[in-house]
């Protein structure tokens, strides 16, 4: 079989090297619909050592040693990868329910083989939270990579930003702009950022809500006694998204670097891309599933289990952001759907029962992505099937520069492979998910399509509705800098600083 050339890429900090857990399996997909983001194709899959060996029709079965798996009438697609989770993390005094290990399942289990983490820096010590986070990992049981949130400035930022894409794998770094008093980062320190970032050909990204607005509106719910879970959206309203949004595009058009705005939860922040996008600028949207499905009046329920499930920041919107969303989603506004995974149990919402200043911020979706995009979009007839695998999975690939070992059916390409039944149905909820939660922001929620097969790095790990996962086979990916976003960015430096340089024409009208 070829040579492992995307494995060798892949030897990471952590887990295993090449092949992993996959190593020895050979498996024959038979008669399904191959799908990727630049075509459908019936053929079928040949897989060996955890690696994709050959896409084509009516491949002959060798031998007795190949598990044939017939997918007749159902789609073969690239694993899902959820460029947005937050997996074991410290968050407003307490630490997210799902770990490396119940959330890769809950991912398993829903369709997804990869997931990018946010290292959060310790003490703003970025080597420090890397240790963390790889301690964190170490019960991974499926293939993960990491972008690192940079929340304090000095010169040793700086240089441990260079030695996290150098050395570790890592090619994307976060700004939170709200969060006050933690996470969040002045203007200042964002533009120190993005100017690192642009020379390290890391990808910048931001959460985008306008934090000492968010602290005033705050203030100003709890003097009006508005304390409950409804609190929270109002206290943070769309412009607030709209105007950080506005403000993160337009420092980075002013250094000319990529931007990655996350969770685009609101039509105000949308826009500010889709203007963004049309005057040729390079930003990235990523709307997260709860934004595109969800709508605020859950924050209302009298029940405050059922309603502090739904406070996420920024928040989930009133009715008519998600459709708005959904439309941005299916003409290429918005890029890749992400989840924002950041699950707190009931006992952990509680915190805020008389303050929603206190409700641990964030939703499940890990599970749940694959299939309510599937349901609401493409079975919606809003994207064809081939954008499904891109805003699910190539695109991500793509942004974060490990395509085609990743988000592809591709001869080379690691065997990371859903089969989707488009004729089956599924419930959500609590009772049949495998996140540690004991709450589902879609309790109950119904659609068609269902993912009957994850193989992750060749080995099949989900069929019929059984699990079987091991803790540690999960491999660390390393993401290396300068990924496509990037190309043009120098030439576009050099004729802005050749037009500075033209001759002035003192006193002439410029045509
Ligand atoms: O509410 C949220 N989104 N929690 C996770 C942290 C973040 O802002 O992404
Ligand atoms: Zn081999
Ligand atoms: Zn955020
Ligand atoms: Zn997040």
């Amino acid at each position: 079989h070829p040579s492992h050339e995307f494995c060798a890429a892949g030897g990471g900090d952590s887990g295993g090297g090449c092949g992993g857990g996959g190593d020895g399996a050979r498996i024959l997909i038979k008669g399904g619909t191959v799908v990727n983001a630049h075509r459908a194709e019936e053929a079928d899959v040949y897989i060996e050592d955890g690696v994709v060996v050959a896409v084509r029709p009516n491949i002959p079965v060798g031998d007795d040693n190949v598990r044939v798996i017939d997918a007749t009438g159902k789609y073969v697609m690239p694993g899902g990868i959820d460029p947005h989770t937050h997996l074991a993390m410290e968050f407003m005094g307490t630490v997210t329910i799902d770990d490396f290990f119940s959330g890769h399942a809950a991912a398993l289990a829903g369709g997804t083989t990869m997931h990018i983490d946010f290292v959060i820096p310790v003490n703003g010590n970025l080597t420090a939270g890397l240790e963390s986070y790889k301690q964190k990992a170490a019960n991974a049981a499926m293939d993960y990579g990491f972008h690192m949130a940079i929340t304090k400035w000095n010169d040793e930022v700086a240089r441990e930003m260079e030695v996290m894409v150098k050395e570790h794998g890592i090619n994307s770094f976060k700004f939170f702009m709200a969060y006050k008093g933690s996470l969040m980062v002045t203007d200042d320190l964002l533009l120190q950022g993005l100017q690192k970032c642009k020379s390290l050909g890391a990808l910048a990204m931001v959460h985008a809500e306008n934090g000492d607005a968010v602290a005033e509106g705050q203030q100003r719910m709890i003097d009006l006694g508005i304390t409950g879970p409804e609190g929270h959206a109002l206290s943070r309203p769309p412009i607030l998204e709209g105007e950080a949004t506005a403000r993160a595009i337009r420092l980075a058009k002013f250094i000319n670097t990529p931007l990655y705005v996350v969770h685009v939860m609101s039509i105000d922040a949308m826009e500010e891309i889709a203007k963004a996008k049309r005057e040729g600028q390079r930003v990235i949207g990523e709307p997260v599933v709860s934004g595109l499905v969800l709508d605020d009046s859950w924050l209302l329920d009298p029940d405050f289990t059922i309603a502090s499930k739904y406070v996420m920041s920024p928040p989930i919107r009133e009715v008519g952001h998600g459709k708005a969303l959904q439309a941005a989603l299916s003409s290429g506004i918005l890029q890749l759907v992400g989840t924002d995974h950041c699950t707190f149990n009931s006992t952990q919402k509680v915190f805020g029962s008389d303050d929603f200043r206190k409700i641990p911020n964030g939703v499940n979706g890990l599970e749940e992505r694959m299939h309510i995009i599937w349901d609401s979009m493409v079975e919606s007839g809003k994207i064809s099937i081939t954008d499904y695998v891109r805003v699910t999975s190539t695109e991500c690939a793509k942004i974060f520069n490990i395509y085609p070992r990743k988000g592809a059916i591709l001869e080379g390409s690691d065997a990371d492979i859903i089969i989707l039944n488009p004729e089956r149905s599924f419930v959500m909820g609590a009772h049949a998910h495998h996140s540690r939660s004991n709450t589902n922001v879609y309790e109950g929620r119904k659609g068609k399509g269902m993912v009957e097969v994850t193989i992750s790095r060749g080995r099949v790990v989900w069929e019929d509705g059984i699990l079987n996962i091991a803790p540690g086979s999960g491999r660390y990916v390393r993401m290396q800098p300068f990924g496509y976003v990037f190309d043009g960015i120098e030439k576009s430096d050099a004729a802005y600083r050749a037009s500075l340089r033209a001759p002035v024409q003192r006193g002439k009208a410029v045509a």
